[in-house]
């Protein structure tokens, strides 16, 4: 028997796919078909694709033609399955000609004709364009400019500063917006974006309190468009995979989260110079309060917070912690951009402890400790773009669908702007 095996992502399965998959079979007598997970499919810039793993793998069912289905999830899996499965030939379409040579030496490759003017992206495109713009510091707009070019069904409109134009005319090119503008602009810049009719997704914290998020929240869903706030650790797959052990139980009752995030920025000259810069709490108390939110949730019983501020510059922390107190639980927050300490992230809980390496915010590794050292584990998980991609795919698909794929609640959003704003009054 000739065993004949092909892989794709057969996402919003279509004509192509079916012309491919009955050329392949008929290569062969037994039709094996690898479908891409959507992990591994991410890995390979595939990213966002419209429907589920087991939404694509019954649709290549339902065409009958393949004789075996089996899951792509790593890279080097192709040569694993032609050997354990004693395949015969490898085929796919000519778009890849040249790529899969190096199977030679385990079977034979065939690159079949690929149909012409049908694609899964432009279906997926059909669906749900997105067209961003960029707003604000060029740093920051620039790297999601590189990471949306690996999102499907998602291009730039229109980038643009602070200083160039007001926000509302990306409205001409674009129907979301990026907004990465100095924090004490993010309200206004968000009310004008969802004024001019786009989506927003925001550099957090998206308001400096909570009543102002709220306002926005509310503007965005009176007018039917998404508002998210932009923090990349929240789509990182090891913060996420460490959230669910936690969550599963892992390390009994969590007890205490301690989080810490600095980075020291070159010295300045004047407090006025200060001014354009984003100060402790704006740039890192969003990413360590989430933490601690997503681990404790918003209901703290008192916060307490205490900043270290530059000379002559009365709302520039150059470090503030926060102490939380729960009904059985503590949480402390430490940013820093004048203050240099370690970053990690620690959950402590009855049983054990969650252990995540400097710098935690874009980590693709953590630990699970117990007093008896034979329990530990690692884990390990590839980051991809920071999480930004994650993050736009998430946006795209808030975006296409009307719900939230987010993974920052409105709640948590709010209390991130009460917190990080003005530094008195935050006392409860
Ligand atoms: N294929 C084909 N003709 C098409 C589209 C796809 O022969 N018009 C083949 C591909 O060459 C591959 C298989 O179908 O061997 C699975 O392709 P996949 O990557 O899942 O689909 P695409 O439509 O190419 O997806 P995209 O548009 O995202 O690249």
């Amino acid at each position: 028997m000739r065993k004949v095996i092909t892989y794709g992502t057969f996402d919003c399965l279509h004509e192509g796919h079916r012309r491919l998959l009955e050329r392949a079979k008929a290569l062969g007598d037994w039709l094996i078909v690898g479908v891409t997970s959507d992990d591994y499919d991410r890995t390979r810039g595939k990213i966002n694709a419209a429907q589920p793993l087991m939404e694509r793998v019954e649709a290549v069912k339902g065409l009958g033609l393949a004789d075996e289905i089996l899951v792509e999830e790593y890279e080097g899996q192709k040569i694993d399955d032609i050997r354990r499965l004693g395949v015969d030939v490898f085929t796919v379409g000519n778009d890849w000609e040249g790529k899969f040579d190096y199977l030679r030496e385990w079977c034979e490759v065939v690159y079949l004709p690929r149909t012409e003017g049908v694609s899964s992206s432009e279906i997926r495109g059909a669906q749900r364009g997105v067209r961003l713009g960029l707003f604000g510091m060029a740093g920051l707009a620039d790297k999601f400019r590189r990471e949306a070019a690996w999102v499907n069904g998602m291009g730039i409109g229109w980038q643009c500063g602070e200083g160039e134009a007001g926000v509302e005319r990306l409205a001409e090119k674009c129907d979301a917006v990026y907004v990465a503008s100095h924090p004490r602009r993010h309200a206004a810049d968000v009310r004008a974006a969802l004024k001019a009719g786009m989506h927003v997704l925001c550099e957090s914290p998206v308001a400096l309190s909570g009543k102002e998020f709220r306002e926005l929240a509310a503007l965005a869903e009176a007018k039917g468009l998404v508002l998210m706030d932009a923090i990349k650790t929240a789509y990182s797959t090891a913060y996420n995979r460490m959230l669910l052990v936690v969550k599963s139980g892992k390390i009994g009752r969590v007890v205490s989260v301690d989080a810490t995030c600095t980075s020291l920025m070159p010295p300045w000259k004047d407090a006025s110079e200060l001014a354009t810069r984003w100060n402790s709490r704006q740039a890192w108390a969003p990413t360590g309060l989430l933490a601690v939110f997503h681990l404790l949730g918003t209901h703290w019983d008192r916060v307490r917070r205490k900043s270290f501020f530059a000379e002559g510059a009365d709302d520039f922390d150059l470090f503030t912690k926060y102490d939380f107190e729960y009904g059985n639980a503590v949480a402390s927050v430490k940013v820093g951009k004048g203050v240099k300490s370690e970053g990690e992230l620690v959950v402590s809980g009855t049983d054990g402890y969650i252990y995540v390496p400097a710098p935690w915010w874009k980590t693709d590794y953590f630990e699970e400790r117990h007093e008896d050292p034979g329990l530990n584990r690692r884990y390990f998980y590839q980051l991809d773009g920071e999480g930004i991609r994650a993050e736009l795919v998430a946006f795209a698909r808030t975006v296409a669908m009307g719900r939230g794929c987010g993974n920052v609640t409105q709640m948590e959003s709010a209390a991130i702007a009460e917190l990080t704003g003005k530094a008195d009054g935050a006392e409860r």
